[in-house]
């Protein structure tokens, strides 16, 4: 069995709106181990977005095979796939997506809604991520560095095997940014395989392999291992 804990085997995405065809990703292999962090970069508009949503099984591959665990998760139902998120995978989007109306804690806690709350994890994880003094503060009360920090909490509520965060340092400032990265560094080391889709060459400092998505397929660029 794969070690990797999520994986894309050649993975094709095509778009068809009327008589037009556009294929994103023309036969994707990727996969991410536990404690291992991965960079992909390319173009806006390359397909990095499509590419993490397939993985982390909010979009499904025209073709192709997506692992989770070393489980072929491609064709799960609905159902099973929101299951098999809320177990194994935490997402960071560029754009927080915070609940306004709940305060930070209440915020990092939404995930574990359907099974009885947290237990203070919320908090405890709203304190590693430095934020221990903001816990009741709404989002419209915290800075774009202290909203990714409390998305990033929420990500790892459920302690997922894999991390996905699409642009985690988009917007910030070069002091929060760091932060942001040690922390995932953090959890990183801690046994989480992260994959971080971005724009910013500062991601390649802290991480242990680096890709490039480029017409449609991934080609490795930075610190080959094997
Ligand atoms: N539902 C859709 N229907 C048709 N085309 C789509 C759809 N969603 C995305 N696309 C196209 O797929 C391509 C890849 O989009 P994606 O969001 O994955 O890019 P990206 O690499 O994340 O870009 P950015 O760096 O700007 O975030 C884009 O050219 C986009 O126009
Ligand atoms: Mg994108």
């Amino acid at each position: 069995m794969s070690r990797k804990v999520a994986e894309l085997e050649g993975v094709v995405k095509r778009y068809e709106s009327g008589e037009d065809e556009l294929t994103v990703l023309s036969g994707v292999d990727f996969g991410v181990e536990r404690g291992e962090f991965v960079t992909v970069m390319g173009p806006s508009g390359c397909g990095k977005t499509t590419m993490l949503n397939i993985l982390g099984l909010l979009d499904e591959p025209t073709e192709g095979t997506v692992r989770l665990d070393g489980k072929d998760a491609t064709d799960l139902t609905e159902k099973e796939r929101t299951l098999a998120r809320r177990e194994s995978i935490g997402f960071v989007f560029q754009d927080f997506y915070l609940i306004p109306t709940l305060t930070a804690e209440e915020n990092v806690d939404v995930p574990t809604a359907f099974s009885g709350g947290s237990g203070g994890r919320a908090r405890e994880l709203l304190e590693t991520v430095g934020l221990g003094d903001r816990v009741d503060h709404y989002p419209d009360e915290l800075s774009g560095g202290q909203k990714q920090r409390v998305a990033l909490a929420r990500s790892l509520v459920n302690s997922p095997g894999v991390l996905l965060a699409d642009e985690p340092t988009g917007n910030l400032d070069k002091e929060t940014s760091d932060s942001v990265l040690d922390e995932i560094r953090r959890i990183c080391d801690d046994g989480v395989g992260v994959v971080a889709v971005t724009h910013d060459e500062k991601l390649t400092e802290y991480s242990d392999r680096d890709v490039r998505l480029d017409e449609g397929e991934v080609r490795r660029t930075g610190k080959v291992t094997e």
